[in-house]
């Protein structure tokens, strides 16, 4: 192309993109707003899809993201629109936190599509729970996701001796062995809410009755407990296979280490997947998907929702987007990029991968065998000024700055402050 037309032609698209990002240029009635933390290149593959499904029904999308894993800035910048009174059309949401926005009696009701579309009866009661605020529904649930999970990079498992861990002691034998071999065996991003993924799952491979005690019941005599040291301790093991550059990385770089061959392995919610199957990744190839050892049949889940939140125009856009998420076609082809897998009973595994599968199979395993659990760090275990209490001690003690037992009273203490 010659520069002239060149020129003409990149400007006339500036000018396009120019016209469609002026505020007030869209047309507020078909247009929806949407908050949400999907920033990674695995999380944004996902939420196209979503975009491509509503713009093939007409509706524009406004993006509104807001990076930080777990949500907790999206969640600020949330709490600043609506004092302004002027809320985004929907938010991704995790478990209490909806419950909260809900208490506020600023939400939107979606119990016309709901009972048209018949959600009562495709929704999990664990995901309802959040779902819905006195009976009417508010949000759509749109995956559920799991915190217990481990990602191995296959080849370096290989090389430390091929097999997957099931015990704590296997990990740990195998994590030395990986150090031996050059790599660092864990990768991990010191940031507040990965530390405490890792603490849902250890403490969840300490026994479910001891999460459930802990995590949700907050039992002061679990919490400061014998069995809290041990996870605590297994805390300060799982640190020092990490490497010294860790504090303050995002988890899809740590993703990345373990993809790149750098580290090991992983110990992340099954987000982490959609990061490797960008990376054309192949699971059970290049990369082994395994519960963390000791949780096999266990699930910590968090489900993340789009909560419709009351607004004065664009009510139809908004119902067609609670209606596109709950679309059973549309659940499939959004889980099995996203790496979750679909929030409704009635989707087929069949497009699904084998981790996928697995996911899916463990889930509705666990449910039935009362082995399912809301994630603490991912907000479905206690209101957030919980789990921000919890958050520090696990964070503080993560680099350093306690020992076991002074982490295991200081939770205590933490929690109580909070409630
Ligand atoms: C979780 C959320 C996931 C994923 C992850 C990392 O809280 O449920 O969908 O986005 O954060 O950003």
């Amino acid at each position: 192309m010659k520069l002239k037309s060149l020129l003409k032609s990149t400007l006339a698209g500036a000018t396009l993109v120019a016209m469609t990002s002026i505020p007030g240029t869209v047309n507020a009635a078909s247009n929806v707003e949407v908050l949400h933390w999907w920033t990674s290149g695995g999380e944004a593959a996902a939420l196209k899809v979503l975009k491509e499904n509503l713009e093939g029904q007409g509706v524009t999308w406004s993006d509104m993201p807001v990076a930080g894993g777990g949500g907790s800035s999206a969640m600020t910048a949330l709490r600043a629109r609506v004092t302004a009174g002027n809320p985004p059309t929907a938010v991704q949401m995790l478990g209490f936190d909806i419950k909260d926005w809900a208490g506020e009696g600023v939400l939107g009701n979606l119990n016309d599509v709901a009972s048209a579309e018949g959600w009562d009866k495709v929704v999990p009661p664990a995901l309802q729970f959040f779902s819905k605020h006195e009976g009417n529904w508010i949000a759509s649930p749109v995956n559920v996701h799991s915190t217990n999970w481990v990602w191995i990079n296959k080849s370096i498992l290989d090389a430390a001796g091929g097999k997957a861990p099931t015990t704590w002691e296997e990990l740990v034998s195998l994590l030395d062995a990986m150090k031996k071999t050059g790599v660092t065996p864990l990768a991990h991003g010191g940031q507040a809410w990965q530390d405490a993924t890792i603490f849902d799952a250890v403490v969840l491979s300490l026994g479910d009755d001891f999460y459930k005690a802990s995590m949700i019941d907050l039992d002061p005599a679990v919490l400061g407990g014998e069995k809290m040291v041990e996870a605590f301790n297994r805390m300060a093991t799982l640190r020092s296979y990490v490497d010294d550059n860790f504090s303050g990385r995002d988890w899809n770089l740590a993703s990345a280490m373990v993809i790149n061959g750098e580290a090991g392995m992983q110990m992340m919610g099954d987000w982490a997947k959609g990061e490797f199957l960008r990376a054309g990744k192949k699971p059970g190839e290049d990369f082994v998907c395994i519960r963390f050892p000791g949780t096999q049949g266990a699930v910590t889940f968090n489900s993340d929702q789009f909560v419709m939140f009351d607004i004065k125009e664009g009510t139809d856009a908004q119902k067609k987007m609670a209606s596109a998420v709950m679309d059973p076609a549309f659940q499939s082809v959004f889980n099995v990029v996203k790496g979750s897998v679909p929030a409704r009973t009635d989707v087929p595994d069949t497009d699904f991968d084998d981790c996928g599968k697995k996911g899916m199979a463990d889930l509705s395993d666990a449910a039935k065998n009362s082995r399912l659990f809301g994630s603490m760090a991912h907000g479905h275990s206690v209101p957030a000024s919980i789990k921000n209490a919890i958050y520090d001690v696990v964070t503080a003690h993560f680099n350093g700055e306690y020992d076991a037992k002074t982490a295991a009273k200081e939770l205590v203490n933490a929690v109580e402050a909070a409630q």
